[in-house]
């Protein structure tokens, strides 16, 4: 307490004297939720993932095939994505809350699935369309572009160009939309570009509100769901979460991977010097769900674990009694090697019945990208990943970071 007083007192006396400096700003966070979404849509989270995949190979290539339209109005459900990160922001003056899920391959953020958008005296019409969907229900129509303030916990930040879908369709059972914070698409033929508008984590550095422009994810892996025990941090990273320092790589020059929190990677399995996949070119993805890695490494990666494709889940299976013969995992990024236990490799044993499977089997997260490595995205660190490091992307420079959490080998599956 009497040090914090010290402190305020000096900052003032010095803002008072030197009313020219600029007292550091702090990195802000706020909360970060995950849920498994429920029912016959998560079957199959395998495919689910590769249709993503698919998706996000051709939106980063030169060529680009138009963008499935989802089947609006169909009795089929749209397909959910199997586990979402989402969050809660405000968006307007007062705010309206909308639940969007977080999306680091996309920069654009749009609202109005679930919940209609409330126009307030923050909201300004921006005369631009833009294109409503996600990659893997596909394109749901049409939206209309604005400017208005958008509050994530204690960050607000005005003018942030968001897409309104002018029709309102189910979700992600139950989401409103998509916060997204992916590097910026600066060609509008795509789908779900941002036009070149900067993200809510560029606006918040342009508007001087954060120190780096910059966006810090931490999970930790849970047998719970919904559960609120992440947290994003806009400007930095929280160092409580941390165990070691961070890795620090510039985004890969690959095409497609490029577009995208692309990075340049290698993995071993059971010692890091038997490799699997030669070091190469693939994302980092909070909207997919599993670890992808082309089809010739997914091989070597059944044969090594002897495990079997279950035809209900899509996911490597193996009879609980052999468990204890899986082995690590090694992801060397940069020269750094990133050990993840045979824990960290298998589905959650609590939901294995929510995604299909039975409890007397367990299923590995590894699954077959569907296509083979030399094609520039051979592999996807999707979220089952991202919950047992804590990592930062940069937009400025740009580059990614990695460091290990107290969680990075918990038992928790
Ligand atoms: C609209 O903006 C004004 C000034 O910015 C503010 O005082 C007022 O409370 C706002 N109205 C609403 C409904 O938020
Ligand atoms: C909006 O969400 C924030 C953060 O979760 C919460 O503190 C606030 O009470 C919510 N506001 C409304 C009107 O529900
Ligand atoms: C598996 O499921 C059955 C039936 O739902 C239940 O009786 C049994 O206790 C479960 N076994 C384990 C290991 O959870």
């Amino acid at each position: 307490m009497v040090t914090t007083s010290v402190f305020s007192l000096l900052s003032a006396l010095t803002v008072a004297a030197l009313p020219h400096v600029v007292v550091d700003k702090a990195p802000i966070s706020h909360s970060l939720s995950r849920r498994l979404n429920a029912g016959v849509s998560v079957r199959h989270i395998a495919e689910m993932d590769r249709a993503r995949a698919r998706a996000l190979k051709s939106r980063g290539s030169a060529s680009r095939p138009p963008m499935e339209r989802a089947a609006v109005g169909s009795p089929d459900p749209v397909p959910n994505n199997p586990l979402v990160a989402y969050v809660v922001a405000g968006i307007g003056t007062p705010p309206t809350n909308y639940t969007l899920l977080v999306d680091t391959a996309s920069p654009l953020t749009w609202i109005g699935a679930n919940k209609r958008y409330v126009p307030s005296n923050s909201s300004k019409e921006a005369g631009q369309e833009v294109v409503i969907g996600d990659l893997i229900s596909g394109i749901h129509g049409t939206g209309e572009g604005f400017f208005d303030t958008i509050t994530l916990g204690d960050l607000t930040v005005k003018a942030q160009f968001i897409g309104v879908s002018l029709t309102e369709f189910d979700f992600n059972g139950g989401l409103d939309g998509v916060l997204g914070i992916g590097p910026i698409d600066l060609s509008s033929d795509s789908g779900f570009s941002s036009s070149g508008h900067p993200t809510v984590t560029n606006n918040a550095f342009i508007q001087d509100l954060i120190p780096s422009d910059e966006v810090g994810m931490y999970f930790l892996p849970t047998t719970s769901s919904p559960i609120a025990d992440g947290q994003q941090t806009f400007g930095g990273v929280d160092p409580s979460f941390l165990t070691s320092l961070f890795t620090t790589v510039p985004i890969t020059s690959t095409a497609p991977s490029k577009e995208f929190i692309g990075i340049d990677q290698a993995i071993s399995y059971g010692t890091p010097d038997a490799t699997i996949l030669r070091s190469t070119a693939g994302v980092v993805d909070s909207g997919t769900t599993l670890i992808l890695i082309a089809s010739d490494a997914f091989a070597l990666y059944q044969k090594a674990t002897g495990a079997t494709l279950d035809e209900n889940t899509g996911l490597l299976r193996l009879p609980a009694s052999q468990y204890n013969t899986l082995e690590s995992l090694f992801f060397d990024i940069s020269g750094t090697t990133f050990e993840f236990t045979s824990n960290a490799q298998i589905f959650p044993r609590v939901f294995n019945e929510r995604i299909g499977g039975d409890n007397e089997s367990i299923y590995l997260i590894v699954t077959d990208l569907g296509s083979p490595s030399g094609e520039g995205l051979d592999f996807i660190n999707g979220l089952t990943f991202l919950q047992r490091f804590y990592t930062v992307y940069n937009s400025q420079t740009p580059s990614f970071g990695i460091a290990t959490t107290p969680f990075t080998t918990a038992e928790t599956n």
